[in-house]
């Protein structure tokens, strides 16, 4: 193999304490979304191209500058997938279960952005996720924020990360919006960095989510949603503000958040940090009302969120410890008596592991190497008693078991 051969950029293996903390945060996230009924599901790594390329937005970043879309050898046009919730959309349409609501999913894999890599920022990640499709009640925004904020707190990692909230309001309360913001941006348009011009036209939204030191300037003074929102749209926001304080979940409020992809309105929310210099936001998420009926379904209400595990990765204090097995060695001809031993323990559920070779001061080594938490030794002269000699690798403690009671013993 060329030594020259790296893994791709912005990819990373998970080996070793990186997979422990990996698969900490998803094995957390599944307990917890599930406390909270949510059921898992797994939809593909790659879909059609249209599932993602209208729904997230012309104009958001993903789709004109990230998306990894190819044309696969039958000619057909093929986009890794950037995010979960376009594709729950088309399952749920796809599988008839539009009939069926409300659904509550959970989902956690890789993800594809080609992104510029940096610390916390990769091309491939990976995400957990959580949608509640078919309810269009407060209630349903409050509950997955809950969730969410749970999972958070179950890592540990609540201390360095809050919560920040947004309405974006009806379509009516957006217009009206986005007008004003067309107006106070156009007035300001000299000082506007050429992206922000751009967007000034298509998506001035966008122009909030700016990370231009000019723009910043301007949208710090910019108008903000709250006098645009209609009745309606205030109430709603009201209304997931209060079951988020029944539910005792911490939130301050960003009229700022605007959210990188369109498909948003009403909720929208991000979990964010500190600790991870330019990389932030550790997830986010909102009510999407309109993503089903895009995707050929019917009008479907639904809300949810993606957590970044790549990050919360990063943000766990210790990393999980490794598993600590027994390590059985044989000292002489003592091979089958010591593979009797080690299937006791692992039908006792036990993990157990006896190196294929070596002699005696090898497989110790092995045993330390491994972080054994035991070993279990065995010459002639146990067998002829019965026993083997259980050596606690901790303390050094050794003494003679009979065989039958090692499973027992180590457990
Ligand atoms: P998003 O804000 O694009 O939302 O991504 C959610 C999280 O994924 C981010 O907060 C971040 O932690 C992580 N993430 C995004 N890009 C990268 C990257 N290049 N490297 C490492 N981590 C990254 C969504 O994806 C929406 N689908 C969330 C949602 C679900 N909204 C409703 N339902």
């Amino acid at each position: 193999m060329p030594t020259e051969l790296q893994p791709a950029r912005g990819t990373h293996d998970l080996i070793g304490e990186d997979q422990r903390r990996h698969q900490f945060v998803i094995d957390t996230a599944r307990r917890i979304a599930g406390i909270y009924g949510f059921d898992q599901w797994a939809t593909p790594i790659f879909e059609d191209t249209r599932v993602f390329a209208r729904t997230l937005g012309e104009t958001s970043d993903v789709v004109m500058k990230e998306m990894y879309t190819f044309e696969d050898r039958g000619g057909d046009s093929i986009t890794l997938r950037p995010e979960f919730t376009a594709g729950v959309c088309r399952a749920l349409v796809s599988n008839g279960l539009t009939q069926s609501l409300p659904q509550k999913v959970f989902l956690a894999g890789p993800m594809f952005r080609y992104d510029r890599p940096q610390k916390g920022r990769y091309r491939q990640f990976h995400q957990i996720d959580i949608e509640v499709l078919g309810s269009a009640e407060p209630l349903a925004d409050a509950e997955v924020i809950t969730c969410g904020w749970e999972i958070i707190k179950a890592l540990g990692i609540s201390q360095q990360v809050v919560l920040e909230l947004n309405t974006l309001g009806d379509k009516e309360s957006r217009q009206a919006y986005r007008d004003a913001l067309v107006a106070y941006f156009t007035e300001h348009q000299g000082a506007l960095s050429q992206d922000s011009l751009e967007r000034l036209d298509r998506n001035p939204l966008r122009i909030l989510d700016s990370k231009d030191p000019g723009d910043r300037k301007l949208v710090a003074d910019a108008p903000t949603i709250t006098p645009y929102l209609t009745e309606a749209a205030g109430g709603f926001y009201e209304g997931v503000k209060r079951y988020l304080t029944l539910f005792g979940v911490p939130f301050r409020e960003n009229p700022r958040i605007v959210r990188g992809l369109d498909y948003y309105g009403h909720t929208a929310f991000e979990f964010i940090t500190t600790k991870l210099g330019a990389q932030d936001a550790v997830g986010g998420g909102g009510r999407y009302d309109g993503l089903v009926a895009e995707m050929g379904g019917p009008q479907v209400p639904a809300v949810g969120w993606a957590l970044g595990v790549d990050r919360l990765a990063l943000l766990l204090d210790g990393p999980p410890a490794a598993p600590a097995g027994v390590a059985v060695v044989p000292i002489g001809d003592t091979e089958a008596a010591a593979l009797e031993i080690v299937q006791a323990l692992r039908q006792a559920g036990i993990r157990a592991e006896m190196a294929y070779r070596g002699n005696l001061r090898r497989r110790m080594e092995r045993a330390n190497r491994i972080g054994a938490r035991a070993a279990v030794i065995i010459g002639d002269d146990d067998i002829a008693r019965g026993v083997a000699q259980v050596k606690d690798l901790q303390t050094g403690e050794q003494e003679a078991v009979a065989l039958k009671d090692i499973p027992a013993r180590l457990r």
